[in-house]
C-alpha cells in the first residue's frame, strides 16, 4: 500500500496500539516462514473484520548484514513491502558509537559483510580478525584464511611499522562469529592487551577496550528441531575463559539488543516516526498500547515486561510456541499472554483493543 503523507491521517488505521515482532522462531526459522506469519500480516495489513491497519514494527537481536538487505529478505519470506523505517536488528543501536572511537575491531558474519556494515555507520577505521591473522598467521594456528579471505582482508603492515602500533580502541561482536576458535582467540588477545594494542600483554589485565556484543542470547531457533547456540553462549566462553586466563580477574563486556530497554525505547523511537511517516500519525506520542511478540522469554518477554514497567504506555508481551520456548515448560519470564503461533498473537491483540 502506498504510504499516507504526514498530513493525511489513514483513515483506517488503528491510532492507540501497535505491534512489534520479534523475527527468529516468531515469523521465520532458518530462513524459511513460518506459515502463519504471512497470515498474520494480512490480518495486520487490514484483513479483519474491523477493516483496521496496524503500524508495526519489527526487533530482531539478529543481523549481519544491511538493514535494507535484511528487509529485502523479509519482504520476500512475508509476503509485504518491509522498510528499513519499520526495522531494528542486533547491531543497529552500535551507530550511534561510530564517532566515540577511531580503530576498532568488527567480529562476526559472513565475509566481509559487518565490516562493510560498520562503515556504513561511520565507523572510520574497521579491522577484523581476518586482518590480523592476515598480519600474523601465528594468531590461530588452526585457522587458515582461504584465498579469498587473504584478498579481502586489510594490509594493516602495508605502511611499515609494527602491530603493537595498532591501538583497538573498542571491539563490536556484531553478528554470529563463523570461527568461534579464532575469534575468542583474538578477543581474548585483545582483552589482555595493554590498552588495546596489538600484540601486547598487560601486567594487571585491567585495561583492555570495551566489549561490545549485539545482544546477549545463548540459545536461538534456527532450522534444526532444537534450539542452537547463539552470541550469548560466545559471551559466556569469553568472561569465563577471561576469567582462566588472567589469573581470575573479572571481564566485564557489554550487550545490545533485547532484553535490554534502552533497545525498547530505541524502538518506541522508530515506532513513533513510522506511525508519522506511514500512516499520519502524531508524531509526539507513542501508542497506548505496543503488543510485542516474542519466542524467547530472556530476551523477549523479559524485556518486554521491564519496559512496560518503565514506561507511562504499555508494553504487552506474548510468547509463541514456534521457537525458543517450549510448550508445556514454565517460562522464566512470564508473558502476559501466551499462544501457539504469530497468528493467534496477532488476534489476540486486536480483539482485546476492539
Ligand atoms: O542471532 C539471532 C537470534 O539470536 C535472535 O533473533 O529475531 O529471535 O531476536 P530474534
Ligand atoms: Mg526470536
Amino acid at each position: 500500500t502506498a504510504p499516507v503523507t504526514p498530513a493525511g491521517l489513514d483513515p483506517d488505521v488503528a491510532d492507540n496500539f501497535a505491534f512489534a515482532f520479534d523475527i527468529d522462531g516468531v515469523l521465520v526459522r532458518g530462513g524459511k516462514p513460518i506459515p502463519e506469519a504471512i497470515e498474520a500480516m494480512k490480518v495486520l495489513n487490514g484483513e479483519n473484520p474491523f477493516g483496521i491497519k496496524v503500524p508495526y514494527i519489527f526487533l530482531t537481536n539478529g543481523g549481519g548484514k544491511f538493514e535494507t538487505e535484511r528487509c529485502r529478505d523479509l519482504s520476500r519470506q512475508l509476503e509485504i513491502d518491509v522498510s528499513p523505517g519499520q526495522f531494528i536488528c542486533g547491531h543497529t543501536p552500535m551507530r550511534e558509537f561510530a564517532n566515540k572511537y577511531g580503530t576498532v575491531l568488527v567480529v562476526g558474519g559472513e565475509g566481509e559483510k559487518c565490516r562493510e556494515v560498520a562503515e556504513s555507520y561511520g565507523f572510520r577505521d574497521v579491522i577484523t580478525p581476518g586482518d590480523i591473522i592476515k598480519a600474523n598467521a601465528a594468531t590461530a594456528p588452526f585457522r587458515a584464511l582461504t584465498e579469498s579471505e587473504i584478498k579481502n582482508s586489510r594490509d594493516l603492515l602495508a605502511r611499515g611499522g609494527k602491530m603493537s602500533d595498532i591501538v583497538v580502541e573498542a571491539v563490536f561482536v556484531f553478528a554470529d562469529s563463523r570461527d568461534w576458535a579464532s575469534d575468542l582467540q583474538i578477543m581474548l588477545d585483545i582483552a589482555q592487551s595493554k590498552g588495546g594494542r596489538l600484540e601486547t600483554r598487560s601486567e594487571n589485565f585491567d585495561e583492555g577496550p570495551p566489549i561490545y556484543f549485539s545482544h546477549n542470547d545463548v540459545l536461538w531457533s534456527a532450522a534444526h528441531e532444537h534450539v542452537r547456540l547463539g552470541m550469548g553462549a560466545l559471551r559466556k566462553i569469553v568472561e569465563t575463559v577471561f576469567e582462566d586466563v588472567s589469573g581470575g580477574r573479572k571481564l566485564k563486556t557489554h550487550a545490545f539488543g533485547k532484553p535490554q530497554v534502552s533497545t525498547f525505547e530505541f524502538a518506541t523511537r522508530l515506532l513513533q516516526q513510522w506511525r508519522a511517516t506511514q500512516h499520519g500519525l502524531a508524531e509526539s506520542e507513542p501508542p497506548e498500547t505496543v503488543y510485542f511478540v516474542g519466542d524467547t522469554p530472556e530476551s523477549d518477554i523479559k524485556g518486554t515486561n521491564a519496559m512496560n514497567e518503565k514506561s507511562k504506555n504499555e508494553w504487552y508481551s506474548i510468547l509463541v510456541k514456534t521457537g525458543v520456548y517450549q510448550a508445556g515448560t514454565e517460562p522464566k519470564h512470564k508473558p502476559r499472554k501466551l499462544v501457539d503461533t504469530v497468528l493467534d498473537a496477532v488476534n489476540h491483540g486486536i480483539r482485546r483493543e476492539m
